[in-house]
């Protein structure tokens, strides 16, 4: 793909067609949105931004949409408008909002169970005999955040390997872990885009290179000073790219060869299915994380170790006395979490769940290929099992450098905009839409309504 070809596609409509549209959007957002504003003053006296986490204000509305209530695949706000959710926490909630099968297990017993005592329950024996069958490795532990579980993975990873350094694909996003927070910028190490420095010396502690290249990535590993190779099975964060055909060999072969150790982040790839990018590849990582799914949106993730990590952990709190890995957190694996997770994976993360939302998925993606194409737009969609983005740019990209050509702020901040207007949410950061079991084809249709008005007053003469 000519990459110029990309860059053009990113400015192929009208900046200042897109600026008008931007002020009739935001005038209309206003005037519904009256409550919303009332609540952005009063909040942003003790938050800044009026969020309680600044991502939450970047949904491309000139103030945050507060939520109240949702169900399934809807979401009501403060003002009363109810919503279409695409975007579904951003994968927290991918099996719909207060999924029946979770929120009876915990309201059942949530007086009696209490929540945290540092003590372990039955329900982690099932949990983790569930995620060894599921996705092959013998030993887990749990974490509160994907972000968390994927820096005690480095951690053990750095401890079993006594190197410093961690390797990870450019355009990649692991949440946010210090050393990752990365990209490459004329062949170097640099702060990742859009994400503050905090002036960490990534030099020493990070390489990165781009994702389906072998060579850079042989190259890279020969120095023998990389702890672990931190990666998705297919990246999603930049759009989305999948790993080109022998890349996950090639790339298994290599850690292998030189020592260093492979993480799977599945933490966004289980759209693909029941075990994730790691059972539709047959990959064999030696660490595996999941997070943000596992528990019907309640904080929670999980950490897997092949036989070699696991008896490396083991013995490094062996004793004598008390010691522990250097990681932790007193609510991680309570038994709240432990309840939902358990009932989650047992009834929800099923193939039987798959089979319908991928179906609409794919229904999904046929309709934005085909409004894409009605609108003459040098575009593509692609999807990931029951997840549908698509980008600014005519082919699916090879890497996370030729996708941040596609990169266009205003265009996408304004869809965010015009969707929210016409009830409906996509996911902040991305053109992306997340398929529950509660999502409809009729939801479907809807999108298709609001996607092909959006594009005529885009592109119309
Ligand atoms: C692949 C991947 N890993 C980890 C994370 C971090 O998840 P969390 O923010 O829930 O810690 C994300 C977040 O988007 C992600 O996309």
């Amino acid at each position: 793909m000519a990459l110029s070809a990309a860059a053009e596609a990113t400015h192929s409509i009208d900046p200042q067609r897109l600026a008008r549209i931007r002020g009739e959007e935001e005038v209309r957002f206003r005037q519904s949105h009256p409550a919303a504003q009332r609540a952005f003053h009063q909040a942003e006296k003790t938050m800044p931004h009026g969020v309680p986490l600044h991502w939450m204000s970047q949904w491309g509305t000139p103030y945050p949409i507060y939520a109240q209530a949702a169900h399934g695949a809807r979401l009501r706000d403060i003002d009363g408008h109810e919503y279409i959710d695409f975007c579904l926490g951003d994968s927290a909630a991918l099996y719909g909002h207060g999924h029946p099968v979770v929120m009876d297990a915990i309201a059942r017993d949530l007086t009696e169970l209490g929540t945290s005592y540092m003590l372990p329950t039955e329900d982690s024996i099932a949990v983790t005999e569930d995620l060894s069958r599921r996705f092959g490795l013998p030993y887990w532990q749990l974490a509160t955040s994907a972000t968390d579980a994927n820096r005690f993975a480095l951690r053990v990873a750095r401890q079993m390997t006594g190197r410093d350094k961690v390797l990870v694909f450019n355009g990649k996003y692991h949440g946010s872990v210090d050393d990752t927070q990365v990209e490459l910028q004329n062949g170097r190490v640099a702060p990742q885009h859009g994400i503050a420095s905090n002036g960490l010396d990534y030099d020493r502690t990070t390489r990165v290179v781009e994702f389906n290249d072998v060579a850079a990535l042989e190259e890279a590993l020969s120095h023998g000073d990389v702890a672990a190779v931190l990666a998705e099975p297919h990246m999603t964060n930049i759009g989305m790219i999948p790993a080109a055909e022998g890349f996950h060999t090639a790339l298994r072969e290599i850690t292998r060869k030189t020592g260093t150790l492979l993480i799977i982040d599945e933490t966004h790839t289980i759209c693909l299915g029941p075990s994730g990018g790691t059972g539709e590849l047959g990959l064999e990582p030696d660490i595996l994380v999941l997070g943000k799914v596992l528990s019907g949106g309640i904080p929670s993730a999980v950490w897997g170790m092949n036989e070699a990590v696991g008896a490396f952990v083991k013995d490094l709190t062996r004793g004598p006395g008390i010691n522990h890995y250097g990681f932790g957190g007193t609510l991680v694996a309570n038994a709240l979490t432990l309840r939902a997770m358990r009932a989650t994976l047992s009834h929800v993360i099923t193939p039987e769940t798959y089979a319908g939302t991928t179906e609409i998925a794919a229904a999904l993606e046929t309709q934005i290929r085909e409004l894409i194409k009605k609108h003459n737009l040098p575009w593509h969609v692609s999807r990931m099992g029951c997840r549908v983005e698509y980008l600014y740019m005519p082919d699916v990209p090879r890497n996370g450098g030729e996708a941040a050509m596609a990169r266009n702020d205003d265009i996408e901040l304004l869809s965010h905009l015009y969707f929210a207007n016409r009830g409906i949410l996509l996911t902040p950061f991305h053109n992306m839409a997340l398929i529950s079991p509660a999502t409809t084809i009729e939801d479907v249709r809807a999108h298709g309504a609001v996607f092909d008005e959006m594009l005529t007053a885009f592109t119309a003469g």
